[in-house]
């Protein structure tokens, strides 16, 4: 890389890399107990690093410790940063702004925190966030850390169907909501959501903030005005001590089976992954203006949106809408506040660059100097626009790669160690050890492609499923004896850098959300037409993937187009709209194995037209299945509607 502006002052080089990673895997319990020291101010400390074992599936970070991650975030910093900004933050429409320093976010926590407490939230309840990308978002997320509550925050675009069930898993007492969220210039109504998810489930208390002042119905003896609440709040309130392994927070997510799955992160091991990933990967200094794209619905907004950049003291931009409405939102957002580090999705940049190079050029972005992006693989052309017409060539581009269940960044080119490789993760983060493996769980070649996994544990990492454990343990744990299994292929080039390859099991990743086909289609078969299913995500330019799927119908029912935008809203109210098949397709019968389950990635080689890479089909139960599917989409007839 040429001109690499940001080789001045970058925490690290190959060999201190080099240094501290040996000592991690060699020492890592020397390793965890300097780093918790250095990032994290425990009241009590612990008497154990970790006893954690994989072949058990048990894991433990710093057993005996105390400390409060809202502390850790906001108060410990205010003898030396009261003034400095926390938040940058800015409205939809970019008119309404606010700029809240160290000092008002603790007493805006701290009033929360009471407000809460007025309401009954104790320590170990449950508290659900269904909220816009506005600053009291933050603000009650670390109110809950406070007062030891578990949040659990649900993405503003599940349906009220999808909100019901994590409240009625996660056993929510209280919700969190507004009036209204707004993204690209549309009102969501997140308030009448609630209203309509909680004529299934039941909840003590809603809270809602005044967003938009849109008026919105109130229940008398639930509904709670946020403003009325917190009038007369103290502004102070002690912090929880809570120990290191109570819960932070549920996050739900998708898997390959079944419903979601809420995974269980701690305090003191996440928090730490959560601050020290920060620190190294972004190469944070304290005059790093930082911008995380992220909603806190996904668990990139919980460690690079929350955790991460307040536990360091950063200054962090939030943005209500989405960046790429306007054109050139981001671009004037990263100017108008200096932003050195961005961080966002492979797909938002795909978005980006569809519209040209236009709105770049009406911008300076002199401040960049370290570019990230998450979530999904970063397409070689995306990469390099990202690097030369984003950063003038001149920014690191970190691709990290991570997990819900990983609490944090995983595998990541380093900004100073080696040489820029368009689309590879690289290196693993301290304490990482990756393994790729084949079926049997023997290692593979260089260059050859597995499944990868992890063979030791880390601080950050979730220790349960809330509510199924076994599932937890059958699911990472009990595929190849002692290893984390992650659901992804890698493989190791010849300089020992890894490559992730995608999804190995039936989820699917749209435009950087993960969903579970299993999700969709058990939406799908829920309408009386249809017997059976199959979902499939299919290459698309800017989502990385799309949702396609393939329905066949029970018997004396006749397929209609018109079931298309049926089927659509099936999905639609079940989980939302970000899990709508854009593709539906008819189907007599469905290519299944002889025990009976569906073929999808024989599927997914006939819609891509990749028909030599069907590859072995013995365990194939009626080959003329496939033969068919073969024969429509090899005659190019299929469009949205069918085959027949
Ligand atoms: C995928 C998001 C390639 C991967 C933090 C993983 C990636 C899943 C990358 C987790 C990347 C995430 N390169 N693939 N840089 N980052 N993934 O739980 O398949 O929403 O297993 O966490 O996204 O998605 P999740």
């Amino acid at each position: 890389m040429s001109e690499q502006k940001s080789d001045f002052g970058l925490m690290l080089n190959e060999e201190m890399y080099g240094k501290l990673y040996q000592q991690s895997i060699n020492e890592p319990t020397i390793f965890w107990a300097e780093q918790a020291e250095r990032f994290i101010t425990w009241y009590q400390s612990w008497h154990t690093v970790s006893d954690s074992d994989f072949n058990q599936g048990k894991v433990n970070w710093f057993n005996g410790a105390k400390l409060n991650a809202c502390y850790n975030c906001v108060d410990r910093h205010l003898p030396q940063y009261a003034n400095r900004i926390a938040i940058l933050w800015e409205g939809d429409n970019s008119q309404r702004r606010q700029a809240i320093t160290y000092q008002m976010l603790y007493e805006r926590v701290c009033r929360f925190a009471n407000s809460l407490k007025s309401l009954g939230v104790a320590k170990g309840d449950s508290v659900c966030l269904y909220m816009p990308m506005i600053p009291d978002a933050v603000v009650a997320m670390l109110a809950c850390a406070r007062i030891g509550a578990v949040h659990t925050v649900v993405f503003g675009g599940f349906s009220p169907h999808a909100l019901a069930e994590r409240l009625q898993n996660a056993k929510c007492k209280v919700v969190i909501t507004a009036d209204e969220g707004v993204r690209a210039h549309k009102a969501i109504p997140l308030k009448k959501n609630v209203d309509e998810a909680l004529t299934r489930v039941k909840v003590r208390k809603v809270i809602v903030i005044k967003n938009t002042g849109h008026s919105v119905p109130m229940q008398q003896q639930r509904d709670v005005w946020y403003h009325t609440l917190v009038r007369n709040q103290e502004f102070n309130c002690e912090p929880e001590a809570m120990d290191a392994e109570d819960p932070l927070f549920i996050l739900y997510t998708s898997g390959s089976t079944g419903k979601p799955k809420g995974l269980v992160h701690t305090t003191g091991g996440y928090l730490l992954y959560a601050a020290i990933t920060f620190r190294y990967v972004f190469d944070y200094k304290e005059q790093d203006i930082y911008w995380c794209t992220a909603d806190i619905g996904w668990i990139t907004g919980h460690s690079y949106g929350v955790y991460g950049p307040l536990a360091n003291h950063a200054t962090m931009v939030m943005y209500e809408g989405v960046i790429t409405s306007p054109p050139n939102i981001a671009w004037e957002i990263i100017d108008r506040y200096n932003v050195s580090v961005f961080y966002t999705a492979p797909t938002a940049i795909r978005a980006l660059m569809a519209f040209g190079d236009e709105p770049l050029n009406s911008t300076k972005r002199n401040s960049l100097r370290l570019l990230g992006t998450v979530g999904e693989p970063i397409n070689p052309e995306a990469w390099q626009w990202y690097h030369d017409k984003v950063g003038f060539g001149r920014c690191w581009i970190v691709d990290t790669w991570w997990q819900t269940e990983t609490g944090g960044i995983m595998i990541v080119p380093f900004a100073g160690i080696g040489k820029p490789k368009p689309g590879a993760a690289c290196k693993p983060f301290f304490g990482i050890k990756p393994r790729v493996v084949d079926a049997q769980g023997n290692d593979v070649l260089p260059q050859q492609t597995g499944f990868l996994t992890i063979t030791q544990s880390w601080p950050g990492q979730a220790r349960t499923i809330y509510g199924n454990h076994e599932r937890f343990l059958k699911g990472y744990f009990g595929q190849y004896g002692g290893l984390y299994f992650t659901g992804d292929g890698a493989y190791q080039d010849s300089n020992g850098d890894y490559w992730i390859t995608g999804r190995v099991d039936d989820v699917i990743n749209v435009a950087g959300h993960r969903l579970g086909t299993a999700e969709i289609e058990s939406a799908l078969v829920k309408h009386q037409a249809v017997a059976e299913a199959a979902v499939i995500g299919v290459p698309h330019p800017v989502k990385g993937e799309s949702v396609y799927a393939f329905v066949s119908l029970v018997a004396g029912k006749q397929w209609s187009p018109k079931l298309i935008p049926e089927l659509q809203q099936m999905v639609t109210d079940s989980i939302g709209k970000l899990a709508m098949p854009e593709q539906i397709e008819y189907v007599n019968k469905l290519p299944k194995t002889r025990s009976g389950k569906i073929m999808r990635r024989l599927l997914r080689n006939v819609v891509t037209g990749e028909f030599d890479k069907i590859g072995d089909i013995s365990t194939l139960a009626e080959p003329e299945v496939l033969d068919q599917l073969k024969a429509a989409h090899a005659k190019g007839k299929i469009q949205q509607g069918g085959s027949k």
